[in-house]
């Protein structure tokens, strides 16, 4: 199995091109199924978890080809990928491939909304909880579905003549259930009104796809969204949007290491909060024509606290990575995940580094340390093992990351990216 060995101590320099985000391309890959013409998404991430939908999109019918070419022969940085699903060929989701990843779970509303039913396995990917699939369940009975749960399938039927519209408000914010309703209730019969949708970035981004495809979707990116169901969807182009998590996720890097770096292709409009947090760290965040420089000259790390929320408060897939840069910080932080009640895996890990953290409830304290000392640690989820990489870049000596499978699901070219700007990094295979 594969490792990441990282020698510490380098500050970052150069550019970093930032890819499409990985939490957009899924949901947005999902929509093709909407529609028997071709939608063609530009800058989607060559990553393990857009493999793995394709392979799942492939199962039902879609015929999707790269750059012109047929899938698996392109290579390399963010792709242009044609999906066209002119039939549907299989409704059902099997175990096997869903279980690998949460998001393929959302195949269950354009499979409901198009052909009137799906049976899609109960969904696995990160440990990080136990993220139900209650609110998928009570948003798709809101229009009108059938639903059963039987041998670990979600059992979906739509009622004759299709999902009827409907006002639905969501108990608790949910990006993947407002994902799902707002494509499920493209195709429904009148008006579909989503009370508490999640704003995130990536709803915005699929809803603008959605509308280039014929929908009428309005307030994405509020919490009140509404859609007004059409009687088919047609093809579109549409580029999938920066990715913020590995936005930040660098800018976190470079705050630790210290350094001068731009990122590229990326927008700070996306991330306010967390970059907000990263400046009262210490480093300087301004944005540029082409993305966002970050600079951090001297001077300490100071202890900054945050709490996750829901767009637009911090995001709970930077918490590991701030995490790991607030182990260096001159002072005590704490930082408080309300979103999943498990991801606090990577404490142990940092700790194996020389970090001092300490648990209570959903908050950890963190007291900063002078010097993290690199060590063997083990990547837990796909986030947490970017915070022991950003931890080892800071780290004296050498640190070995495994099961680097984790950071292949999210992170394209990581160690490309940071070894172009005097970083210490390369993959090992055993
Ligand atoms: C999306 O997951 C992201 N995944 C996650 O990123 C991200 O951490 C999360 O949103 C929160 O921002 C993708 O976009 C592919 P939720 P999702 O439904 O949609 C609870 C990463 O590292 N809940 O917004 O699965 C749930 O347990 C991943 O890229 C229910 O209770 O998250 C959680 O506590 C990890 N019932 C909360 O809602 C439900 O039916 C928010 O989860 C659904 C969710």
């Amino acid at each position: 199995m594969d490792r990441i060995r990282i020698v510490g101590g380098n500050e970052l320099r150069g550019i970093i091109p930032i890819s499409g985000a990985k939490n957009a391309a899924l949901p947005l890959m999902i929509a093709s199924l909407l529609t028997d013409d071709t939608l063609t998404l530009e800058n989607v991430p060559h990553l393990a978890d857009v493999e793995q939908l394709i392979r799942i999109l492939g199962n039902h019918g879609a015929d999707i080809s790269v750059n012109g070419r047929r899938e698996r022969q392109g290579e390399g940085y963010s792709r242009t990928v044609h999906f066209t699903s002119r039939n549907i060929v299989d409704t059902t989701a099997p175990y096997e491939l869903v279980s690998k990843m949460r998001a393929s779970f959302w195949v269950i509303g354009p499979l409901l909304a198009r052909e009137g039913k799906a049976r899609v396995s109960l969904p696995g990917g990160c440990a990080i909880g136990t993220r139900p699939v209650d609110l998928f369940i009570e948003a798709l009975a809101a229009l009108g579905a059938k639903i059963e749960i039987d041998g670990g399938y979600v059992e979906a039927t739509a009622p004759e003549g299709g999902l009827i519209g409907a006002r639905y408000t969501f108990p608790k914010v949910s990006v993947g259930a407002t994902h799902v309703m707002m494509m499920a209730a493209t195709l429904a019969r009148g008006t579909t009104v989503i009370g508490n949708a999640a704003r995130e970035p990536e709803v915005q981004d699929l809803a603008k796809c959605l509308n280039a495809m014929g929908a009428k979707i309005s307030g994405a990116g509020t919490s009140t969204v509404t859609i007004e169901g059409v009687d088919q969807l047609s093809g579109a182009r549409h580029r999938v949007l920066p990715d913020r998590i590995e936005t930040g996720t660098y800018a976190m890097a470079v705050a630790m290491t210290g350094g001068d770096v731009v990122l590229e292709g990326t927008d700070a409009a996306l991330l306010d909060t967390a970059l907000e947090a990263i400046r009262r760290s210490g480093a300087e965040i301004t944005s540029t024509e082409s993305g966002i420089r970050v600079v951090r000259n001297g001077g300490g790390i100071k202890p900054v606290d945050v709490v996750t929320d829901p767009f637009p408060g911090f995001p709970t897939d930077l918490q590991a990575q701030f995490m790991g840069l607030m182990t260096k910080s001159n002072g005590i932080s704490h930082i408080t995940e309300t979103i999943f009640e498990n991801r606090f895996m990577h404490v142990q890990e940092l700790a194996r580094l020389g970090a001092k953290i300490s648990l209570s409830g959903q908050t950890a304290k963190i007291e900063g340390v002078e010097r993290l000392r690199g060590a063997p640690v083990m990547a837990t989820d796909l986030r947490a093992s970017v915070s022991l990489v950003i931890a080892g870049l800071a780290a004296e000596g050498e640190t070995t990351v495994s099961r680097v499978y984790h950071l292949d699901r999210g992170f394209e070219r990581l160690e490309e990216k940071l070894t172009r700007c005097g970083a210490v990094v390369e993959r090992v295979s055993d």
